[in-house]
């Protein structure tokens, strides 16, 4: 697989070895030491005022369809200026443009949490909303930068393994271009929200008698037999991909760094792309401080929060993760053995940011909450806010700072865990006050029958509470 990134400048390099390489292997790992890769810039001074210039200009572009005829090229280019990730290309690794697969993605909007921010004793409280995407999940910013390196290097097949987002959107992006999409996921263990978008989509599905974990095994050996292009996100395009969800963040954010961004872990990648494009910004002057970047994982599904609480201070190069066997209705993170833990570990230092868990009952309650913004989210969402009230208790956050959660995926993509919640059918783990609490958020439907009276007596009595 060949690209053409040397010639620019971009570099491909291994996390661990730090060996270059122009080509990676169909699996992405390092063909030294079987690693991960990832992109280094060119070294090339950036202008950040005239990075930030260019990306505002662009953001306002039209297509003027009906004014004038845009030509082909000049239609694409101002798709590429309207994208939320495409108009930060200056820090992306360059697709020869008439290849690029693009959904309009990323332009997510910043929303002010009132309610939360009261209930965690947090000043300014934002949700970065990544679950408005194109196909409803943050997967789309790394998935349009990745599909689209498929689709330049002329691969005919797309694959990954998925607890649902990632598929539901690779499946989106090579129905969108002339590629073909093999998903592979646990079965009984994804959403139906998922499961439908990526039938729809019109991708081989196959939904295989293992976890997540069980269908990354099997992949891994797939790609390296047939010229099917992986796209997890061991992949390091999906990663320069996600990092423009932090690039737009801050410019919404008028390039004030916040204290604290907080994220949802489960294979790691997110956290890491996050990180990534937090030291880039500061590197080329784009913010003045970093803001602290923490990670939440569930309580059954914690591998991370695990080794880096037994590794306190202890060496990077000396940890092994131990894999573990996942479970948690937010499934979209149940995952046991993430893939990009070590580059997550590394961008929680350098940010000082923290690690911490949380029950299912704290998930459903936080879930509920969001809901109540008028926002919502789906599950492995909301344990961002069910760890910053966990983070606030401990005092790493505090009352007068400025706090970002980075919700990953919509509401409508679990409507069963919703329902389940509401109707009192969710089976929630935790201690008994977390179980009460979340309890106390259940808003169960009424059935009544067609006549005026019942509906007017819940009316009253709902004004009445
Ligand atoms: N939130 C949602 C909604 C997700 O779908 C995922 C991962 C995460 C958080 C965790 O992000 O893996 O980068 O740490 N979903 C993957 C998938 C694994 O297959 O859709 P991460």
């Amino acid at each position: 697989m060949k690209t053409d990134q040397a010639a620019t400048g971009f570099r491909l390099r291994c996390i661990a070895c730090g060996a270059s390489l122009d080509s990676p292997a169909q699996d992405f790992r390092c063909t030294a030491c079987g690693d991960l890769l990832e992109f280094i810039l060119p070294e090339r001074g950036y202008d950040a005022a005239a990075l930030r210039a260019t990306w505002t200009k662009r953001r306002g572009s039209r297509n003027g369809l009906r004014r004038r005829r845009l030509g082909k090229a000049e239609f694409s280019q101002n798709e590429l200026d309207q994208s939320g990730v495409w108009r930060f290309r200056e820090l992306l690794p360059p697709i020869p443009e008439g290849r690029v697969i693009t959904l309009g993605e990323g332009n997510t909007p910043l929303y002010r949490l009132p309610r939360c921010a009261r209930a965690t004793g947090v000043a300014n409280l934002f949700a970065k909303h990544q679950g408005m995407n194109p196909t409803g999940s943050f997967k789309d910013t790394g998935m349009t930068v990745a599909a689209s390196a498929a689709h330049a290097a002329g691969f005919r097949w797309v694959a990954c393994a998925s607890t649902g987002n990632t598929s539901a959107s690779m499946a989106a992006y090579a129905a969108r271009s002339d590629m073909r999409s093999l998903v592979l996921i646990p079965e009984g263990k994804i959403s139906w929200g998922k499961l439908s978008q990526s039938l729809d989509y019109g991708a081989l599905t196959c939904q295989l008698r293992t976890d997540f974990d069980g269908c990354t095994r099997i992949l891994n050996e797939l790609v390296r037999q047939k010229p099917v292009y992986l796209l997890n996100s061991v992949n390091p395009f999906r990663i320069e991909g996600q990092k423009t969800a932090a690039i737009e963040l801050l410019e919404q954010l008028d390039w004030e760094a916040p204290d604290h961004i907080i994220v949802p872990g489960g294979n790691l990648g997110n956290s890491s792309a996050i990180g990534k494009a937090l030291l880039e910004m500061l590197d080329m002057k784009l913010i003045s401080r970093l803001p602290r970047l923490s990670i939440i994982q569930a309580e059954g599904a914690n591998p991370f929060y695990r080794r880096v609480r037994e590794l306190g201070e202890g060496k990077l190069e000396s940890a092994r993760l131990k894999p573990m066997k996942a479970e948690t209705l937010a499934t979209a993170i149940r995952i046991g053995s993430p893939a990009s833990w070590k580059k997550a570990l590394r961008v929680l230092r350098a940010t000082g940011g923290e690690v911490e868990q949380v029950s299912e009952a704290e998930i459903a309650e936080a879930k509920a909450e969001i809901g109540m913004e008028g926002i919502g989210c789906e599950p492995a969402s909301a344990v961002t806010l069910a760890g910053l009230k966990r983070l606030r208790a401990r005092g790493f956050v505090k009352a007068n700072e400025l706090v970002v959660l980075v919700l990953t995926g919509h509401l409508l993509k679990d409507p069963d865990f919703t329902i389940q919640f509401h109707r009192g059918q969710l089976p929630l783990g935790g201690d008994e006050t977390e179980i009460r609490q979340a309890k106390g958020l259940q808003r169960a439907p009424v059935v009544l029958d067609a006549d005026l009276r019942p509906v007017m007596a819940v009316l009253e009595a709902a004004e009445r509470a």
